[in-house]
């Protein structure tokens, strides 16, 4: 048995995923089955579908991870596991899989925090210096965050309505552009002028600094294509992407500036699927370089979700002893500050 190796499982949303990490930080192998082609024709994510996928692909999942880390499960130090948060059928899966593998094994269980686990895909690429400010931006979450030690984390702020996934999954499914909307926007937004378009940015007042807002953003957007269609015109959906695409990153990039200023430190990261995006990462790292502060990122893979995030922030609960029992339950809503009830 390798004392630090951690099979991660993931199932939160529509990605079954399987992955194995030593240490923490060392990737030994990372298997996603994304299940986008299926919910495709949908729009969005099917919670039904989603669960009953994930059930159909797990153990393959799992075993493909094991053959591609050279390791069987009597190698492994613990299970790891996303309990929360997530749509409650598809966490179901991966936590009943988790338990069932932990007590045939007689191995520990880790409950693992969606949002840490983002957080940690950071520690997979590189070695990080702390304190930080991580903006953490997903289809489900907006938030910034101080980040005084590895698994320390401190809430400055979040979104008071949609998150920015979210509107990108809204704003594409308004222009036709398919599902997931984020990469598909960005893929549009590249022949678009994002000058085309004025769009709204909330950036709000000096006692809500750190919290975000993209309710309006995104109904303005879609009342332009809605006024557009009512005049017969062709919507310019490159256009509208492009000029989309700009608000949303001018906002994610001020605030974390702000934050990272305003918390004094040298550090910045970067997580969740809207971290994928080219535009917000090199803006916010040029007005991060301006101010002498640096700027990290996992790649794209380790962005959006996957489970070499989960066993990595497992191993933050390992090291600690922070073991679940076997009645864990899924947590469908859950913040970063609990861990569990
Ligand atoms: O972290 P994630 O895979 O799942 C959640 O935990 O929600 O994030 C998915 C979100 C989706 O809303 C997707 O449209 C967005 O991340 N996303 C992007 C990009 N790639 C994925 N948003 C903007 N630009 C991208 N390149
Ligand atoms: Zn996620």
């Amino acid at each position: 048995m390798n004392k630090t190796l951690i099979l991660g499982i993931e199932t939160s949303c529509d990605e079954t995923a399987a992955a194995v990490v030593s240490g923490g930080s060392r990737l030994h192998s990372n298997i996603i089955a994304s299940q986008a082609e299926l919910h495709r024709k949908y729009g969005g994510v099917v919670p039904e579908i989603a669960s009953r996928r994930h059930l159909e692909t797990v153990n393959f999942v799992i075993e493909q991870a094991l053959s591609a880390a050279g390791c069987t499960f009597s190698d492994l130090a613990a299970i790891a596991v996303t309990y929360g948060p997530g749509l409650v059928g598809a966490l179901l899966v991966g936590v009943n899989t988790a338990k069932t593998l932990a007590y045939a094994l007689g191995k520990p269980l880790l409950a693992v925090n969606h949002i840490e686990a983002h957080i940690a895909a950071n520690y997979l690429v590189q070695e990080i210096q702390f304190p930080a400010v991580c903006l953490v931006a997903s289809g489900g979450h907006t938030t910034l965050l101080y980040l005084a030690a590895r698994g320390e984390a401190e809430l400055l702020g979040a979104t008071r309505d949609d998150a920015a996934g979210e509107a990108f999954d809204k704003i594409a499914r308004v222009l036709n552009l398919g599902y997931p909307g984020g990469p598909a926007i960005e893929q549009a937004a590249q022949s678009g002028n994002p000058e085309a378009f004025s769009f709204p940015r909330a950036f709000s007042g000096r006692d809500d600094l750190f919290e975000f807002s993209f309710s309006g953003l995104k109904s303005a957007v879609i009342n332009t294509v809605h006024r557009l269609e009512q005049k017969g015109e062709k919507t310019p959906a490159a256009d509208v992407a492009a000029a989309f695409q700009q608000a949303v990153v001018e906002i994610l990039v001020e605030k974390t500036r702000l934050a990272a200023a305003e918390k004094k430190v040298k550090t910045v990261l970067l997580a969740g699927g809207v971290a994928a995006n080219s535009l917000l990462r090199d803006r916010l790292e040029q007005v991060l370089r301006e101010d002498g502060r640096k700027l990290f990122y996992p790649p794209p893979d380790l962005c959006t979700d996957n489970a070499a995030m989960v066993a990595a922030a497992g191993w933050d609960l390992f090291r600690e002893g922070k073991f679940a029992g076997l009645d864990l339950n899924a947590v469908p809503v859950l913040d970063i500050f609990r861990q569990g009830e």
